[in-house]
């Protein structure tokens, strides 16, 4: 039942989320990616789909059961994830949530075969991949873009910067060097800013969170 939704704060509404790691290939054995488990983006879909949206889920690799009712598109890399989510939001897109951990760089060749070991010390050139969710909200028909941000240390300030820099309409930060919360756990604790605004979620289940985060956007949208 709940499945089918249960709400109806975004009836109508269409919702691209991503989601999880993206990884960046080295060789065809090896790869550069993150410990991402996708589970945020995976309740916010399921959260979305809830409340009666139409929701399309950008996924890079993860070992989740995709949320009932939500359509799935996988991708790998962060040239596929960005392909993947523009193509989404052509296709008519009213809310944009970015939560993926895209890898900032990616080697900048794949090589044809399985690297052999020779010298005692390697370097490998890197270069920088595209930023999806800049892209989409700087678009002329951008949707309403809600950021994710992931950070260490001055939680707010690195936070705020983004919702500027990338002209969000919301940025969901959250400290994943507090023990126990963010990467790879079930449990969450964010502080979402807007442009005039914040406000603290949690510590909480990452499903719990997802619920309140999409009746906050549902307000403003
Ligand atoms: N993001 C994205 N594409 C990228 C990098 C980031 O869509 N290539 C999105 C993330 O999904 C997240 C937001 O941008 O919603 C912020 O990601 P984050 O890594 O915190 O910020 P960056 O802009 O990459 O800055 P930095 O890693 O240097 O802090
Ligand atoms: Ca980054």
């Amino acid at each position: 039942h709940g499945a089918l939704g249960d709400g109806t704060a975004l009836s109508g509404k269409t919702v691209v989320i991503t989601a999880g790691p993206t990884r960046e290939p080295i060789d065809p054995v090896r790869y550069i990616s993150n410990h991402s488990s996708g589970k945020m983006g995976y309740a916010l879909a399921a959260a979305a789909r809830q409340s009666g949206a139409r929701v399309v889920l950008i996924s890079g690799p993860v070992t989740l059961a995709p949320p009932a009712g939500v359509e799935v598109r996988h991708v790998m890399t962060a040239e596929d994830m960005l392909r993947e989510a523009s193509g989404a939001v052509d296709e008519g897109c009213d809310l944009f949530i970015a939560t993926a951990a895209v890898a900032d760089y990616r080697p900048e060749t794949c090589a044809g075969d399985k690297i052999k070991k020779s010298s005692e010390a390697l370097s490998l050139p890197l270069v920088r991949n595209p930023d999806t969710l800049a892209t989409i909200a700087g678009r002329a028909d951008a949707p309403f873009t809600v950021g994710f941000a992931a950070e260490t240390s001055n939680v707010a300030r690195y936070a705020t910067d983004k919702l500027q820099r990338k002209k969000l309409n919301m940025i969901v930060a959250n400290d994943v060097s507090a023990p126990g919360l963010g990467f790879n756990s079930e449990n969450n604790a964010v502080t979402v800013f807007w442009p005039g605004g914040q406000e603290s979620i949690g510590p909480d289940t990452k499903t719990s969170i997802a619920r309140r985060l999409i009746a906050m956007i549902a307000e403003r949208l």
